[in-house]
């Protein structure tokens, strides 16, 4: 984020790891006219500019049933919860994610399988047949990066009666093929957390489905375990996607395209301008998917030392993540421990995500790619 105060020399050549200013510009008037209505009307909650919202991305996904709630976090929980999974039922997991995804599963009571990852940095598909046992229950592949996991695949690994969640928060206008992230498995959960590729003023999520039964459950679940105002069939909780922030989601999905083709397009220039720098590892993309970099990540030796040097000349490159989940303290009594998934350890140690970000320029652009080969 653009919020820590910046030294002058900064102001003149440093790039943030994000700026939002190019994006917000965009949609400022359609969502000042937007917040104006929805507070004339004070339709603050569940009202006509969410269900427009589920309807307009559930239509751009392709998807039946798109059911906003929250957060991204609240949306992988209510998407477990709704299709069943729960108390001791085995989830497996890619070990390189944001803590969010384990996290999901622990709170819905289920048991963590980690699985390592590929050189893609995504679940490890020929790893995946040794973490699944009868016992699985849930699968949640994670469209890292932008990227978009081997969904079919991991199906023909896990069969018909797995159930196959997405953890679609980093992919929003991914595809594989002609199919959308986010509407490949059994149910998807995605966030729109400010810096996604679409994202709300503030936290916002969904789930969506092409199951009415997961949906209708996720729809209740949401709003307290009902349906109707005062009948609780169940427990729920209040995770409801807020009426501002659909506002914002639907002004910004009408560009989501063309600032996801911005995104490929300085992808593609950094690619290119990394291409003979021998000691930096330039992300691939999987043929037949159309990758939307959320993240623009490189391997690198001596990771540390070049990244450090970097931010000290005020380039915001940053780790997506410092540390894969089953190392991080919270989740040591789920872990095998160190050395059970040599390659996302290692790659913890190596990678580096770039400045990408809708408005970047080519110039600014430049200077990360001068100033990460000046450090090597
Ligand atoms: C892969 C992944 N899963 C889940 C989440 C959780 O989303 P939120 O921060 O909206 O709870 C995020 C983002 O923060 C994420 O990147």
């Amino acid at each position: 984020m653009t919020t820590t105060a910046r030294s002058d020399a900064t102001l003149t050549t440093g790039v943030p790891m994000l700026d939002l200013g190019y994006q917000n510009r965009q949609v400022a008037d359609e969502v000042a006219e937007g917040f104006a209505r929805v507070i004339d009307a004070n339709e603050f909650i569940l009202g006509s500019d969410v269900a427009a919202f589920e309807r307009q991305y559930a239509a751009y996904l392709h998807v039946d049933h798109v059911v906003g709630v929250g957060n991204g976090t609240d949306a992988l929980v209510l998407a477990l919860r709704a299709a069943g999974i729960g108390r001791g039922d085995e989830v497996v997991l890619p070990t390189n994610t944001f803590v969010a995804t384990a996290e999901a599963v622990a709170l819905v009571g289920g048991v963590i399988r980690f699985v390592d990852c590929g050189p893609d940095y995504l679940l490890d598909v020929d790893a995946l047949g040794a973490a699944v046992s009868n016992a699985t229950r849930a699968v949640i592949a994670v469209h890292l990066y932008g990227q978009v996991a081997p969904v079919e695949r991991i199906r023909g690994i896990v069969g018909d009666d797995v159930v196959i969640v997405e953890d679609a928060a980093q992919s929003q206008g991914a595809r594989s093929g002609d199919r959308w992230a986010g509407a490949l498995g059994d149910v998807a959960a995605t966030s729109f957390y400010p810096g996604k590729n679409l994202g709300a003023f503030g936290d916002a999520g969904a789930v969506m489905t092409g199951s009415a039964a997961i949906a209708d459950r996720v729809r209740a679940l949401r709003n307290h375990g009902g349906l109707r105002k005062y009948e609780h069939t169940e427990i729920g909780t209040n995770s409801r996607l807020d009426s501002l922030q659909a506002v914002v989601l639907n002004a910004k999905l009408a560009r989501l395209d063309g600032w996801n083709d911005e995104r490929r397009a300085i992808a593609a220039r950094y690619t290119e301008a990394l291409a003979d720098v021998d000691r930096v590892t330039a992300p691939t993309t999987t043929p037949g998917v159309d990758h939307v970099f959320h993240q623009y990540v490189v391997e690198l030796d001596d990771r540390d030392r070049v990244l450090d040097g970097l931010n000290a000349a005020g380039i915001g490159a940053g780790i997506h993540y410092p540390a894969p989940v089953h190392l991080l303290p919270a989740f040591a009594e789920d872990s095998p421990g160190a050395g059970a998934f040599p390659v996302a350890e290692r790659q913890a140690g190596r990678i580096m995500s770039l400045p990408i970000y809708p408005g970047l320029d080519e110039g600014a652009q430049a200077r990360v790619v001068e100033q990460l080969v000046a450090r090597l």
